[in-house]
């Protein structure tokens, strides 16, 4: 794992937005197409700005495709706090992607389709993950498998109270039930970038620090097998 401390979130931000410019453009160099893989939720989202800010022109975005990692459900995309819409919102709109695949209101078969897609093309090429407080990945809460393929996930009672602030406006909006990449697929992606910020993501960064390989109480240990990682934290004093 290659780990990058920095000192607080703007900084956190500005580094992981160079960290993926530079991974795009190593990929756009050898493939006429690169897929990502971003997250949604509140970690992303300067970063998201910085690119509209300062990338918008660094990269020919029409050659990204981008997969949705995990969402709601029962939340139409039109949703605010739905992570399609955020999404939208934060990174396909300002950047005027044309390729994105969605997976709002996906049932079994539309599920099964999508794992089959990303396989297809060789999984997914760089993949931008924030961390659940409880050291989520996605939406695969702890227990989750490594084996674990895309599917509908119960959420933890402490995911729904730390994303309830997130476009909610009370614990009772926050959907119970959601969908989600499974690590079987994320655990393949290429080049993964884990960023972490704050006093609430201090305890699941100093436990993914101490693993060398997975445990189901920590989804994000998954990204440990996985051929690249680099966490850009503020969670840790150098
Ligand atoms: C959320 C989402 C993840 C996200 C993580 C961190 O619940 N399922 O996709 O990366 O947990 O969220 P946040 O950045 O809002 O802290």
């Amino acid at each position: 794992m290659q780990l990058t401390l920095v000192k607080n979130y703007q900084e956190m931000s500005e580094c992981a937005a160079n960290q993926l410019i530079a991974e795009l453009r190593r990929l756009l160099d050898e493939k006429e197409r690169v897929s990502f893989l971003p997250s949604a939720g509140k970690t992303p989202t300067l970063l998201y700005s910085i690119l509209a800010e300062k990338y918008r022109h660094a990269i020919d975005w029409q050659r990204v495709d981008i997969f949705q990692m995990d969402e709601y459900l029962g939340l139409e995309a039109t949703h605010p706090a739905s992570f399609s819409a955020y999404l939208y919102q934060h990174l396909i709109q300002p950047l005027s992607i044309q390729h994105f695949h969605f997976i709002n209101q996906f049932d079994l078969a539309k599920m099964a389709a999508y794992e089959n897609l990303i396989a297809n093309r060789g999984f997914l090429d760089v993949a931008l993950h924030g961390i659940g407080t409880n050291g989520h990945i996605g939406f695969n809460e702890p227990g989750s498998s490594i084996e674990t393929g895309m599917r509908f996930v119960e959420l933890d009672e402490s995911t729904r109270i730390a994303n309830r602030n997130l476009y909610f406006e009370s614990l009772d909006d926050v959907p119970k039930t959601a969908l989600t990449l499974g690590l079987q697929t994320l655990q393949h992606t290429k080049r993964n970038i884990l960023l972490a910020s704050g006093d609430t993501k201090v305890a699941a960064i100093s436990r993914l620090l101490k693993q060398s390989c997975f445990i189901a109480e920590l989804p994000a240990s998954a990204l440990l097998m996985a051929p690249y990682l680099h966490l850009i934290t503020d969670t840790i004093s150098e």
